[in-house]
């Protein structure tokens, strides 16, 4: 068993440079099946999440060079074949493969997805999308048989703008006959990159980073080259923990427009930000005061950097409140937290984190990816030694994330025990 072992009570000082978007990369790749032609993308993160990708890209039958951060795919032998459960279990973006196959062959069989355990995760927007489209589906023990003896273009209103669904749909539409407007669509980052894929590859896309985006099916999607945007959630975890425990720490090679919900609360709490056209640099404030966070979808503070948040929160003067209104069961970082000496209660999808406190390391256990990197954090504020559990879901979505912390002064290291 892997664990994560950091001895806290350091400063942070030096420059991480933040990777390309693991929730961008995850879609990109199943995104390239759609083309005819071989698709480059560079700034591909090296972490497990990108790697299942590849070995299911791989099983389909793509060929894959893989080059540093660089990914050629080659998909002209690929063949429409069940991904087995194992594979598709091991993250949350092999859903993607859905809209791809589907777009691509008008039949996919394919099981439910994993990923963090954080909420119920139904795919029932995606489902919906794939049958507006004029797809029949058939479920049987969670595996799903969809298949359209034609797409075609349809208006699609979301109930909920669903990262997920808004890409799943635009995958499965891009190569149907006519319009598909989507309404209520998401407005992430992250689905302007892979609009943007798809349009290098030919396809007709306007409108992605707003709530209504047009498709224009077209028949043939070919080569391109692509390249994945820095992680916004890598750069935020990092921002957080430079407001923690940095001293001019600089978190390059990003896009800080996409982290400003997060920026605005720091400066808010009294952290000390530079922010430049690419990069922030970050030093702990003084002191720092209590804050309200209330999770949004994009531009709204990202859910995704709540759990992070947490630890820093632990530290300000009187009362600080998060609400989760994402996902149900986005708080299980909270007890290892109060074990580490916090004083947090939760109460309907509300943390209130009451500080300042001296917090300790102990043995902790990452529960989810953003849990972890709470716990991290957590970890590099505490004194003394803290040992993480369960390393494998930090270590899907954070790129050599022990080198960059140790490059700035931290003491981490991964154990086998
Ligand atoms: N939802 C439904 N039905 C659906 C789809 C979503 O009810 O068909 C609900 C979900 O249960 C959830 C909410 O809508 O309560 C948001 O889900 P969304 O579809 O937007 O999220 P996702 O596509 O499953 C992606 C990221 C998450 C990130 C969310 C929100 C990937 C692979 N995952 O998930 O990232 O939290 O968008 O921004 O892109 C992470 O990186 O740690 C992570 C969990």
């Amino acid at each position: 068993m892997k664990i994560l072992e950091i001895t806290g009570g350091s400063k942070l000082t030096g420059t991480i440079r933040v990777s390309g978007a693991k929730n961008s990369a995850v879609a990109l790749i199943p995104a390239a099946i759609l083309s005819d032609e071989e698709v480059t993308i560079c700034n591909v993160p090296d972490i497990t999440d990108t790697e299942v990708l590849c070995e299911i890209l791989t099983f389909l039958g793509a060929k894959i060079k893989r080059a540093s951060e660089t990914i050629v795919i080659d998909p002209t032998q690929l063949e429409n074949r069940e991904i087995p459960e194992n594979l598709a279990k091991k993250l949350r973006a092999s859903y993607y493969f859905m809209g791809a196959l589907l777009g691509k062959y008008k039949k996919v069989v394919m099981t439910l997805p994993g990923g963090c355990s954080i909420g119920a995760r139904p795919i029932n927007l995606h489902l919906k999308g794939f049958e507006a489209l004029g797809a029949k589906i058939v479920e049987k023990d969670n595996c799903y048989t969809i298949t359209a003896d034609q797409l075609k273009g349809a208006n699609i209103y979301l109930d909920f703008a669903s990262v997920g669904a808004t890409i799943n749909i635009m995958l499965a539409a891009v190569r149907a006959d006519g319009v598909t407007v989507i309404d209520n669509a998401a407005k992430e980052p992250e689905i302007v990159n892979v609009a943007t894929l798809l349009n290098n590859m030919g396809a007709k896309i306007s409108g992605a980073g707003t709530s209504r985006i047009e498709i224009e099916g077209v028949e043939y999607l070919g080569k391109c080259f692509h390249e994945v945007i820095p992680d916004r959630i890598e750069a935020g975890t990092y921002v957080i923990l430079g407001a923690a425990c940095g001293e001019n720490l600089k978190i390059d090679n990003i896009i800080p427009e996409h982290i400003e919900a997060l920026t605005s609360k720091l400066e808010e709490m009294g952290a000390f930000l530079d922010i430049g056209s690419d990069y922030i640099l970050v030093s702990r404030g003084e002191k720092y005061k209590g804050i309200h966070v209330k999770t949004q979808t994009y531009p709204g503070f990202a859910t995704d950097l709540q759990q992070p948040l947490t630890p820093l929160l632990t530290q300000c003067e009187g009362k600080s409140k998060i609400e989760e209104t994402i996902y149900e069961n986005r708080f299980m970082h909270i007890p290892y937290l109060n074990q580490m000496g916090a004083d947090i209660r939760v109460k309907n999808q509300t943390a209130t984190i009451i500080g300042p406190s001296k917090l300790k390391g102990c043995d902790v256990v990452a529960t989810d990816l953003r849990a972890g990197a709470s716990l991290v954090i957590a970890g590099l504020i505490a004194t003394g030694v803290t040992r993480i559990t369960n390393v494998e879901h930090i270590l899907r979505g954070y790129e050599n994330i022990v080198e960059k912390l140790n490059n700035v002064g931290a003491k981490v290291e991964i154990r086998e025990i």
